[in-house]
């Protein structure tokens, strides 16, 4: 069928996530002002733009960490605005925090179990923590396999059992990564998952979301490095003061020069 044959519903199936006209404020402060863009499925899409831009509070309004003041987020062709996190999670959007939120005084075996539902955790639980001998059942064998399986594949198995709190910033990071993996997710949106991230870390976490991408998972992330971004993602979106800028190929977005102007004339 050609280009102009592609019906509008077809085109929307083909976006794992839309929003359209986004809006939060705070107070007097307006960190979202009518944001809408649409992210293809299977694919890794930047969000970039100067400190301050939105980025952030864009993910919060998807993940239902916010509600919007005004505008809709379409999921999978679904509109799930205003769900809670944890409904969206079921739904197979994830995100990771700028600041990674591992729970200190919990060991990284521990903090990977909090990634199923409080039913299946608990009892999981229970075949980890010593001294609480339980027989395991299948389901929970076969879950336990799947822990060990993906802390296997960002290699940080070697630390199961350490305290979460004495992690490098980059091994949080691959922590947190693995654990929104748990949620068997669709989408991925990752806030600044290098920051903190030493070289061979990054390559590594970088080597990962290719491979889970050629497997069908899509990518939404912010990333302030611009190399990360421009090496990595098909579509790049910039944000400015909570508006979307620009739209295009890192190629595009390199030569456009109301991005170039949103960074100099920034912080940056
Ligand atoms: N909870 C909040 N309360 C008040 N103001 C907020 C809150 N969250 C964000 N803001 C403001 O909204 C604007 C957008 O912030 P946001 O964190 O979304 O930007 P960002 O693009 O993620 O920036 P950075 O690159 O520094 O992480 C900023 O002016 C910020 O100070
Ligand atoms: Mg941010």
């Amino acid at each position: 069928m050609s280009e102009a044959g592609v019906s509008e519903q077809e085109r929307a199936e083909a976006d794992m996530l839309r929003v359209s006209n986004l809006e939060k404020r705070f107070g007097g402060i307006v960190a979202v002002d009518g944001a809408s863009f649409e992210i293809e499925r299977g694919t890794i899409t930047g969000l970039i733009g100067p400190n301050g831009a939105g980025k952030s509070t864009v993910f919060n309004l998807i993940t239902g960490v916010y509600n919007p003041d005004a505008g809709r987020v379409i999921f999978e062709g679904e509109d799930v605005t205003g769900l809670r996190p944890y409904q969206l999670v079921d739904r197979g959007l994830v995100r990771t925090f700028q600041i990674s939120r591992e729970l200190s005084g919990m060991t990284v075996l521990e903090n990977m179990l909090l990634a199923f539902d409080d039913q299946l955790g608990e009892s999981l639980w229970r075949t980890v923590v010593p001294g609480v001998r339980r027989s395991i059942v299948e389901q929970e064998r076969a879950l336990l396999e799947r822990v060990w399986e993906t802390l296997e594949l960002f290699e940080i198995d070697h630390l199961a059992h350490e305290d979460a709190a004495n992690l490098s910033g980059g091994q949080r990071k691959l922590l947190e990564l693995s654990r929104a993996l748990l949620t068997d997710p669709e989408m991925l949106l990752l806030d600044e998952p290098m920051a903190g991230v030493n070289p061979t870390l990054e390559k590594k976490l970088l080597e990962r979301i290719h491979e889970l991408r050629s497997q069908g998972y899509t990518f939404l992330l912010v990333e302030h490095d611009m190399d990360v971004i421009m090496n990595n993602c098909e579509t790049v979106i910039v944000m400015h003061q909570g508006r979307v800028l620009s739209r295009g190929s890192p190629e595009e977005i390199q030569a456009d020069e109301r991005v170039i102007e949103a960074y100099l004339g920034g912080e940056i």
